[in-house]
């Protein structure tokens, strides 16, 4: 792709990857139950992963030459993925924050493929194979298990 069109990638994953940060800091805060304390750990593992992969997408905009997001009007401007206004229960939380970092891990391995550019392309591969693991342990976390007595869900 273009130097213009890869910019304009990488700028909406900036959007995309800044409005999942902050689900991760909400879930981090609002997060109840018997799992308070790992899920509590986990988004915040999580949202330090993405407040430097942020840093590293906006730098790659920069190191290109042109200027990433500054405003957080002109991030969810550019956003596609969206705010979560609500609290859902903590399982619910792991399965919303999969269902984004899908999305996230899938954007990323396109741009990276299509980039014309070795230094984004590594970049963004590094990211989407570090997050590919995440996504795993979330979808692992939401696995039933069989032996669970009914009733005694996560
Ligand atoms: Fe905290």
């Amino acid at each position: 792709m273009s130097i213009e069109t890869l910019v304009h990638e990488l700028r909406k994953i900036q959007a995309d990857s800044t409005v999942f940060y902050q689900r991760l800091r909400q879930y981090h805060w609002n997060v109840r139950g018997r799992r308070f304390l790992a899920l509590h750990s986990k988004f915040e593992e999580l949202y330090e992963s993405w407040a430097e992969i942020i840093d590293e997408v906006a730098e790659a905009v920069v190191i290109l030459g042109e200027t990433p997001l500054t405003t957080l009007r002109a991030v969810l401007h550019e956003a596609s993925l969206e705010e979560d206004e609500e609290v859902p229960a903590a399982e619910e939380m792991i399965r919303r924050t999969a269902a984004d970092l899908a999305v996230l891990v899938a954007r990323f391995n396109e741009v990276a493929a299509e980039a014309g550019d070795g230094r984004a392309a590594n970049l963004l591969e590094g990211i989407r194979d570090e997050q590919q693991k995440e996504l795993w342990m979330l979808r692992a976390m939401l696995a039933v298990r069989p032996h669970l007595v009914q009733g005694e869900g996560p």
